[in-house]
């Protein structure tokens, strides 16, 4: 079973699809991780991430870095949110999902485009949205334990613009796919979100 888990950023699709592979005893693949890494390697290299060129030259990387902390700071989503844009940095990380995806048995991936362009023919695909305020406080929270002290504006305008750059580009743009069910974390709380995902699966599968 393929399980498709899109959305954007700080809506719950990382916790609800790690989630859905522990209860399906599946493996899972958080694709957000693969742009972070490019992103990590844009930055330490000090190149462009605006540079198709530099973005791309930045693909090849062991799964290795894939642990590495310093990919869940605000700065690596943000570069990866630029670096991802670029089409030749999706198709040079197309094929580490597609691989992902097809193991025999199935997987869980998360990310913007896993129902509409990575795994289109995906047993199980859900939307997970909430909204912008919702999910600024939810990414606030997060970073303050964190230690990172930045304030609840700037994260918001953050997700805003992110949101704003994930769904305007031309390549794989986030989107609901028309067969994914849609499903709003808003007011939920972790347990009844993943409980509902669960329920989504078992009627979807
Ligand atoms: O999900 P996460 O915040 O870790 O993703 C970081 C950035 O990587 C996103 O803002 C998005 O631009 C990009 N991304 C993507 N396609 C995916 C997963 C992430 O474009 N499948």
């Amino acid at each position: 079973m393929i399980i498709a888990v899109d959305g954007p950023a700080a809506s719950g699709k990382g916790t609800i699809a790690r989630a859905l592979a522990r209860h399906y005893g599946l493996p899972h693949l958080d694709t957000g991780l693969l742009y972070r890494a490019v992103a990590l390697n844009v930055l330490r290299e000090e190149l462009d991430p605006e540079r198709e060129a530099d973005a791309v030259a930045s693909c090849d990387f062991p799964d290795s870095l894939l642990a590495d902390p310093q990919l869940r700071t605000d700065e690596a989503g943000r570069v990866a949110s630029v670096v991802s844009a670029h089409p030749l940095v999706r198709a040079a990380l197309l094929q580490r999902q597609r691989r992902f995806a097809q193991q025999p048995g199935g997987a869980v991936l998360d990310g913007r485009d896993i129902g509409t362009v990575i795994a289109p023919d995906a047993d199980v695909k859900l939307f997970v949205k909430a909204t912008p305020t919702i999910r600024a406080q939810r990414r606030h929270a997060e970073l303050r334990k964190a230690g990172q002290n930045v304030s609840l504006d700037r994260v918001l305008a953050d997700i805003r613009a992110r949101d704003d750059r994930d769904a305007r580009r031309s390549e794989a743009p986030l989107r609901q796919a028309a067969d994914a069910a849609l499903l709003d974390t808003s007011f939920l709380s972790i347990e009844a979100a993943v409980q509902r995902a669960i329920s989504l699966v078992e009627t979807r599968a």
